[in-house]
C-alpha cells in the first residue's frame, strides 16, 4: 500500500510566480522525503480561514509570503523568539499541541552571506535600507552577528527610528532618513525596500559604500536588479541578489518540518539557470 505524501504549501497574494514549490520539490527529491508542496492563492483578509482549512484537511505546515506574514504571526499559537521580535511568520508547523510559527528569512540571509559567500558580518558597518516587513524579519539575526553598527535608513525616517528603538537591546542600531546619510561609509548595504519593484534605488549619497564594500538586495530577478546594478556601478566587491536567501530560508523551513538539511548549492544553481 502506498502512503499519502505529507502536505505543505505556500500561501500568498500574488503567488503564481512563487519558486517555492520547485525548491521544495528539489529538496524532497534530494533527501528522499515523501511530500507534496503547492502554491495557494489566498484572498486578502482570508489567511486565517485558509490556513485553518489546510490544517484541518491534514496539512503539516505552511510557508507564508507577502502580504500575510503578520497574519501568520497572529495565527501561530507558539511563535519562536525571532518571529515574535519580527512580528512576522513565514513558516508554520502544524503539531498536535498547537501551531508553531517561525521566521526563517533572517537565518536565510545570514546563511547565504556567511556560508555561501564567506562574508563575516561581525565588526562590520551595515546599512539596512527600508523599515517595512522585510527589514523586521532580518533585524534580530543580523544584530546577533554583532556588527560594529547597524543603521536603518528609510524614506519615512520615523519608521526607521521606531524600529531601531524596538531592537536597541540587541546591539548598536540606529535609524534615520536617507538625507542624513551624507559623509557616512558602510561595509555592507542591504536593500530591504520595495523600490526595486519600480526598478528604482533609494537616493544614496556618493561615497557611501566603503572601498571593499558589499551590496545585497533581498529582491531577485532573471536580470540584475536595480540595486545590484547600483552596487556594481559603485565598485562593490560583490553585489548579490536575494536568490540565495530565498533558497536558504526554504532550507530552514524544510529542516523545521522534516528534521533534515537539504543541500542548497545545486538548487540555487538550478534556479539561476531558469
Ligand atoms: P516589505 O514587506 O517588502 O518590507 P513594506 O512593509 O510595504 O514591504 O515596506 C516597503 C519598504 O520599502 C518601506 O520601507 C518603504 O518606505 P516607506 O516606509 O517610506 O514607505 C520602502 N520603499 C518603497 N518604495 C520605495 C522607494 N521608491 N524608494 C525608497 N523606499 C521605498
Amino acid at each position: 500500500m502506498t502512503t499519502q505524501p505529507d502536505r505543505y504549501a505556500v500561501m500568498g497574494n500574488p503567488i503564481a510566480h512563487s519558486k517555492s514549490p520547485r525548491i521544495h520539490a528539489l529538496f524532497a527529491a534530494q533527501t528522499g522525503q515523501h511530500l507534496e508542496y503547492r502554491a495557494i492563492l489566498v484572498e486578502k483578509g482570508g489567511f486565517a480561514a485558509a490556513a485553518r482549512a489546510f490544517r484541518e484537511a491534514g496539512g503539516k505546515g505552511l510557508n507564508v509570503t507577502v502580504p500575510f506574514k503578520q497574519d501568520a504571526w497572529v495565527f501561530a499559537d507558539l511563535p519562536s523568539v525571532r518571529a515574535e521580535r519580527a512580528g512576522a511568520v513565514n513558516t508554520l508547523i502544524f503539531e498536535s499541541g498547537g501551531v508553531r510559527g517561525d521566521n526563517t528569512d533572517g537565518p536565510g540571509l545570514i546563511r547565504d552571506l556567511t556560508v555561501n559567500h564567506g562574508y563575516r558580518l561581525t565588526g562590520q558597518r551595515i546599512l539596512l535600507l527600508g523599515a517595512g516587513g522585510a527589514t523586521r524579519g532580518i533585524l534580530q539575526p543580523l544584530l546577533l552577528e554583532r556588527p560594529a553598527q547597524l543603521v536603518i535608513a528609510n524614506r519615512t525616517a520615523d519608521k526607521a527610528l521606531e524600529l531601531a528603538l524596538r531592537f536597541s537591546d540587541l546591539g548598536r542600531v540606529s535609524g534615520c532618513g536617507f538625507t542624513e546619510l551624507g559623509g557616512r561609509r558602510f561595509d555592507l548595504i542591504v536593500n530591504a525596500t520595495s523600490a526595486g519593484l519600480e526598478d528604482a534605488v533609494p537616493p544614496l549619497p556618493d561615497g557611501i559604500l566603503a572601498a571593499d564594500g558589499w551590496c545585497y538586495d533581498l529582491m531577485y530577478g532573471s536580470e540584475p536588479t536595480a540595486f545590484v546594478r547600483w552596487g556594481l556601478e559603485r565598485g562593490a566587491v560583490r553585489s548579490l541578489d536575494g536568490l540565495g536567501m530565498l533558497v536558504e530560508q526554504a532550507a530552514e523551513s524544510f529542516h523545521l518540518w522534516r528534521g533534515v538539511w537539504p543541500e542548497t548549492g545545486s538548487v540555487i544553481a538550478a534556479l539561476r539557470v531558469g
